[in-house]
């Protein structure tokens, strides 16, 4: 049997993680949008099918028209990236009106047709959307969980390799939190070669690259007049080929908690093994105290944004 992800939300973030899925050859894809794109979804897909003889990729990629879910039908994973993206002058959390109706809406249709699928959610504010995902699917909290740790930690190790002039192999970074300005980049945790950050650079150059990684989106927002998309849409896809290839890979997501790291009835971001089962694990590092009040600003600025909810 081939697996299927389907990708709702077939705009920039869809597309990009549908091509970079399809690069993995790990499964067959449904890309779908809202009725109001009318046939885009069905051209993307047919697009990305074609660019698979030149790449070399086996994946069979197919979209839908005008809204329908009809094919998305016993996915394995579930993919969410409907919603408005930012605008320059918009914070995620200024989302939260507009997108969670959007949420709700993907869960009623998709969900039904795909009762055992794992759900990947990245619609923004991240932690709230996917919060209440949770509550409106109803699904144990192992399955449905957000994208967001990775992305920061790319952007991290991103700019640690460009700062230090080294591989990007060698630099392993470690974000944790909400996915928002309030972020939390562990240094301590975060290495070259093994070695933590804190031995290679300068308090002041670390500073500024965690600086610049918590205004990663935000810095793209700026340039690109929207979202950004390559990033997001791979690390979305890697996170759907860690539960495919059940890799039990560590990754931070965006996990609805249960007293881990004294917190509950919140999703955050924490590290977590990705398998089949989607979350097989929550890790609890140990934080610092100067770590850990950056971890309740972050949950206080998740807080408020849930109140939002309705
Ligand atoms: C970003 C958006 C996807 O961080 O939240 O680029």
């Amino acid at each position: 049997m081939r697996n299927k992800v389907s990708i709702i939300g077939a705009g920039n973030v869809g597309a990009s993680c549908a091509l970079w899925l399809a690069q993995a050859n790990v499964a067959d894809l449904v890309l779908v949008d809202i009725p109001q794109a009318e046939t885009m979804p069905v051209g993307k897909s047919l697009d990305l099918l074609q660019a698979g003889p030149i790449i070399g990729y086996n994946s069979r990629v197919v979209g839908t028209a005008n809204g329908s879910y009809d094919g998305t039908e016993n996915s394995d994973v579930l993919i969410i990236t409907g919603g408005l993206p930012r605008k320059p002058g918009m914070s995620r959390e200024d989302l939260v009106g507009a997108n969670q109706q959007v949420i709700t809406n993907i869960i009623d249709h998709a969900l039904p047709r795909s009762p055992n699928a794992i759900i990947i959610v990245v619609t923004n504010p991240l932690d709230t959307m996917t919060y209440l995902a949770y509550q409106h699917a109803k699904l144990p909290k192992n399955r449905i969980f957000g994208q967001a740790g990775i992305l920061d930690s790319a952007r991290f190790a991103a700019f640690v390799a460009q700062e230090l002039d080294v591989a990007i192999e060698n630099v392993h970074t470690v974000v944790l939190g909400g996915h928002g300005d309030e972020m939390v980049p562990l240094t301590r945790y975060s290495t070259v070669f093994g070695v933590p950050l804190t031995e290679w650079l300068p308090a002041d150059k670390l500073n500024a690259l965690v600086e610049r990684t918590r205004k990663g989106g935000g810095e793209i927002v700026n340039l690109l007049k929207t979202s950004a998309y390559y990033a997001p849409g791979a690390a979305l896809a890697k996170m759907a080929i860690a539960v495919l290839n059940d890799s039990k890979l560590i990754v931070p997501c965006s996990a609805y908690l249960e007293g881990e790291y004294g917190l509950s009835d919140i999703c955050f971001g924490v590290p977590v093994k990705l398998g089949a089962n989607g979350i097989e694990q929550i890790i609890e590092l140990k934080l610092t105290a100067e770590e850990q009040a950056m971890a309740d600003r972050s949950v206080g600025i998740i807080r408020e944004t849930m109140k939002a909810l309705k």
